[in-house]
């Protein structure tokens, strides 16, 4: 979408604040032994408290109310009986509905102590993500995203995950523009205005450059041992720094 009036902006800031402080409560509940069914239901509860609508379940009838994918899961890891244990590398993607406007973030953290690898994954992540906000300014094209994302992942030996990208946001989970490379496409021309609520969302990983879904229908998986994190934020696009909705 693209903000036309300052309802726009409050009515996005508040979805925008919800799905921030679930993923926020859920990484702290995050336990041991916990079942991502368990931890996914501390996150509906919390959605349910303000009478906001899980998105993907709204938008594509996910069965859960978040995504939370482990170790080789990337994205999309749909809610069941797996335990989370010690060690485990977990990414929560919280996206929900209120009143008609829509806002999407998510983030990754290691049950316990981290490794090296686990460690410089995150970081290096977070940081493609302040990157590529550095450069979503109204009237840039918007393959810098992708151009600032993939110099970071390079800069730390990392891949980027090439099929996950970021996304217009708003009054749909997904809308225009659609898909944004985490990887510079000279062929894309488009350009961000002023206004334009988008995502980013970096996915970095160890090893692959491609997940691919899983039996479930949803899991997307990349090859065991590989490790990615993801870091999502949703934005207005101005002639300055984006507002983050979500931080
Ligand atoms: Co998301
Ligand atoms: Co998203």
């Amino acid at each position: 979408m693209t903000i036309e009036t300052k309802e726009d902006i409050e009515k996005l800031k508040i979805i925008g604040k919800i799905v921030a402080d679930t993923l926020k409560l859920m990484m702290k509940e995050a336990k041991v032994g916990m079942s991502t069914r368990e931890l996914d239901n501390i996150g509906a509860a919390y959605l349910d408290s303000f009478g906001a609508k899980s998105a993907p379940l709204l938008t594509y009838n996910f069965p859960g109310a978040t995504c939370i994918s482990i170790n080789e899961e990337v994205a999309h890891g749909l809610p069941g009986e797996r335990l989370l244990q010690d060690g485990d590398l977990i990414n929560v993607d919280v996206s929900a509905e209120l009143g008609g406007y829509f806002a999407d973030t998510g983030g990754s953290f290691v049950l316990g102590k981290s490794t090296p690898d686990q460690k410089r994954v995150m970081k290096a992540t977070r940081e493609a993500l302040n990157a590529a906000m550095e450069v979503a300014r109204a009237g840039a094209k918007l393959n810098l995203i992708g151009k600032a994302v993939e110099k970071v992942a390079r800069k730390h030996q990392l891949k980027v995950i090439e099929n996950l990208g970021s996304h217009g946001v708003g009054r749909a989970l997904h809308e225009e523009p659609g898909f944004i490379a985490n990887y510079f496409d000279p062929e894309d021309q488009r350009v961000l205005h002023e206004g334009q609520v988008i995502t980013i969302e970096p996915f970095l990983s160890t090893k692959t450059t491609w997940c691919e879904e899983s039996n479930d229908g949803w899991t997307l998986l990349c090859e065991k041992g590989n490790l990615a994190a993801q870091y999502e934020h949703t934005m207005i696009i101005t002639k300055h720094r984006p507002i983050i909705v979500t931080a």
